[in-house]
């Protein structure tokens, strides 16, 4: 188990120092550590354009274990953990391995890779799981660093810092920002992690929350959310969207229900064009019917593609932080 998981399963809080740690959930970080990843993005993005990236590379392991679906994700921390010159195992179809057909407990799953794979302390594993709690899980069963790619409908701390970042891009200050999250803010989980992120970077954040009734957001997160001093707005600079999720409808027998609302979140360019000047147009993506107009591309605050390249230097950020001494 990595050394900061020992007592009582809660992840390691950063303060400054990523190495060895697990990354799980936005509440390890503070305002320091999320610029220190936005500055080594920075770095990266710089060396990597100049042709200098062996410079920053490290002298690591990773596992990258996917067991639910993933293009951009699963992509970008490939091409990270490439970048940085580490050794990788990567699977996508884990749930095709003994823990699903053979009924394995995710922990042995995870201490059998660890082991195969030869990985000690300072190594990564990067996965994605449909269990909220699963990072935590593989966080206490073996030494290497478990960073959260995606777990449950609650958790999805490196697509937050992504999308961040690509805010930041545009928009340095990132105090008295409004943002619109639309679609499914149940289910989803990009929206979740971004809006504790951004509400705990941030001063004086406006967030509107526009979604069917039966996607809304859990009340227990609004109201963190409005402890961090967010509020709710109708204007905005960022209107984030997202797609309503299939998958979890049909989990929960409510297949009716997404049927009935499926049309009736839309963004088309005729839409966007009439929002507000500078609106920065995100989807952590994919989109499925609610955003597909071709002409969105030529829309100047479009970012939904900056995202995912940004993706990738974060990630490579985030992991050299992790795997450097
Ligand atoms: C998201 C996810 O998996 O939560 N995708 C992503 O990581 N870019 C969003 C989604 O599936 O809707």
């Amino acid at each position: 188990m990595s050394v900061q998981m020992k007592n009582g399963g809660i992840p390691p809080k950063i303060s400054g120092n990523f190495y060895g740690k697990d990354f799980i959930e936005i509440s390890q970080l503070n305002k320091e550590d999320v610029y220190k990843i936005f500055e080594q993005a920075e770095e990266i993005r710089e060396a990597y354009d100049s042709g200098s990236i062996s410079d920053l590379k490290v002298n690591a392991r990773a596992a990258i274990l996917f067991f639910q679906n993933s293009t951009r994700t699963y992509s970008s921390f490939n091409r990270a953990c490439q970048i940085l010159g580490l050794d990788v195992f990567a699977e996508h179809g884990m749930s095709a391995f003994s823990l699903a057909m053979k009924g394995e407990f995710l922990r042995r799953t995870i201490q059998s890779i660890y082991q195969t794979q030869m990985l000690t302390a300072g190594d990564v594993i990067i996965m994605r799981h449909p269990d909220t709690n699963s990072s935590h899980i593989a966080a206490s069963a073996v030494d290497a660093s478990i960073v959260n790619a995606g777990s449950g409908s609650l958790r999805h701390p490196t697509q937050a810092l992504l999308d961040l970042y690509t805010i930041w891009k545009d928009i340095k200050n990132l105090n008295n920002i409004e943002l619109i999250f639309m679609g499914d803010l149940k289910f989803g989980r990009t929206v979740k992690s971004l809006g504790s992120l951004i509400s705990m970077v941030g001063k004086n954040i406006k967030i509107n929350l526009v979604s069917p009734d039966i996607c809304s957001l859990p009340d227990k997160l609004r109201e963190e959310w409005e402890e961090a001093g967010v509020k709710t707005t109708q204007t905005t600079d960022v209107l984030y969207v997202t797609r309503l999720q299939q998958e979890w409808f049909e989990k929960s027998n409510m297949m009716n229900e997404y049927n009935k609302i499926k049309a009736d979140y839309i963004i088309d360019y005729e839409l966007i064009k009439k929002a507000k000047n500078n609106t920065l147009l995100m989807h952590p993506l994919p989109s499925n019917g609610e955003m597909e107009d071709p002409k969105l591309d030529e829309y100047a605050g479009a970012r939904y593609l900056n995202q995912m390249k940004n993706g990738t230097l974060v990630r490579s950020a985030l992991i050299r932080q992790i795997t450097k001494k």
